[in-house]
């Protein structure tokens, strides 16, 4: 859960080697995107479009073993300065799109990294955030240029707890190589009893919702899988990039290609009437 990154992560979602904390528990590899302007103007409010594509008739294990739809949560960290709009600056059609989505920072004083989740999958697979841009002409510390913008977002149940013990929603593999002896249903999953050469018996306690794979007078080895892995999730990220533009920028480009466009005509014209002066001197 996105929770569980703000407890794992205190600081940032993002480790320096540029991986969303998120992968930690969500082992799973899906794609994920999002969709960003190129470029917006300060102090403008845009949209920032989340894509969590699955299908959506998959069904995956729950915590007691049994099937359920999944859920969907992102984080999206944008550049600094910019933050979730208010909604007195969302157009209806904006507040119509963006429905009742929770976004919260990611802790105090970090606005522009924003959680969201869980959230029905069957409903959420596009996530719009709406974000107002900031103003580096009212705040001296922003400047106008092109920023990086990252994106963690997953669909389905994680792998591992924060504690680093497995969920259900993953593969069991045998701790040690050995003879399969016994195989017992406990009414919550099974126990598998392993006899190592070594004349050691250890037992194997797994949860409803992988499916065993093993039975009894089987050999395994040492990390061997004795069940299925369940997992129909995933987790996926994206880097993006976005131009906080400078409305100024714009307006000395525009006369700069203007100020371009009257010298080509001026020269045209002066080539024309030079080429008139020579037609004339031919003539002598
Ligand atoms: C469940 C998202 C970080 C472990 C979920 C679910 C979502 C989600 C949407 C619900 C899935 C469903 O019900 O179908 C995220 C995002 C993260 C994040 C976006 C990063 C910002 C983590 C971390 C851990 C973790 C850091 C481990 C420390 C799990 C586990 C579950 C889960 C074990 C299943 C819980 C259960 O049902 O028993 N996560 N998660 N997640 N997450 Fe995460």
């Amino acid at each position: 859960y996105p929770f569980w990154a703000q407890e794992t992560a205190p600081d940032s979602p993002r480790e320096a080697t540029g991986r969303i904390v998120c992968a930690n528990c969500h082992l799973a590899e899906k794609e994920a995107e999002v969709e960003l302007p190129l470029s917006v103007a300060p102090d403008s409010v845009f949209k920032a479009v989340v894509h969590i594509p699955y299908e959506t008739d998959t069904q995956q294990v729950l915590g007691d073993g049994s099937k359920g739809d999944l859920n969907v949560g992102a984080v999206l960290m944008l550049p600094e300065g910019f933050k979730i709009a208010p909604p007195e600056r969302m157009t209806e059609e904006m507040k119509e799109e963006v429905g009742d989505v929770f976004f919260q920072p990611y802790r105090e004083g970090l606005e522009n990294v924003v959680l969201v989740g869980p959230l029905p999958g069957n409903e959420y697979q596009e996530i719009t955030f709406p974000v107002l841009s900031p103003d580096p002409n009212q705040n001296r510390d922003l400047y106008f240029g092109k920023y990086p913008v990252y994106l963690g977002a997953n669909r389905g149940r994680g792998q591992v707890y924060p504690a680093g013990n497995k969920s259900n929603n993953t593969v069991y593999n045998a701790k040690k190589a050995g003879t399969v002896t016994q195989v017992v249903d406990n009414g919550f999953g099974y126990d598998v009893t392993i006899a190592t050469s070594e004349g050691e018996s250890i037992v194997e306690s797994i949860p409803p919702g992988p499916e065993l794979i093993v039975s009894e007078g089987d050999e395994v080895g040492k990390g061997d899988a004795l069940t299925t892995n369940p997992n129909v999730g995933g987790f996926g990220q994206e880097d993006s990039e976005i131009v906080l533009q400078s409305p100024a920028r714009i307006k000395g480009l525009m006369a700069f290609l203007g100020a371009i466009m009257l010298a080509q005509v001026l020269l045209v014209l002066k080539k024309k009437q030079v080429e008139k002066v020579q037609a004339v001197e031919m003539n002598f």
